[in-house]
């Protein structure tokens, strides 16, 4: 089983990325993505227009080449971290 494995959280420390690393999974096929990597501007309908940023395309054929998606988020002021949100 090919697994897509990623924190919502951009923190160098997070707890949710080593929640999501944990090495019981590890009899599987992990691609375990770092949010960071998927840094965006936040998106309009005015950006749109220039289509989809490459970053939104990669993590859309991250999840596109997986059977299985684990993510664990962080609160952050009583919803999702801007960073997921945006991707
Ligand atoms: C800017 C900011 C806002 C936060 N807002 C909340 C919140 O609304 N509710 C909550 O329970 N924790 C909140 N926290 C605490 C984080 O959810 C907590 O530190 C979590 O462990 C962060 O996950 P990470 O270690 O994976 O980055 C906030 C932390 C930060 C830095």
């Amino acid at each position: 089983m090919k697994i897509l494995a990623f924190a919502g959280s951009s923190s160098s420390t997070s707890r949710n990325k080593e929640l999501v690393s944990l090495k019981r999974f590890t009899k599987h096929d992990i691609n375990l993505l770092d949010l960071k990597d998927f840094d965006m501007l936040v998106f309009s309908v005015d950006r749109e227009k220039n289509g989809f940023p490459q970053e939104a395309q990669n993590f859309m054929k991250a999840m596109e080449d997986c059977d299985f998606i684990i993510c664990s988020m962080a609160e952050q002021n009583r919803s999702y971290n801007v960073p997921f949100k945006n991707i």
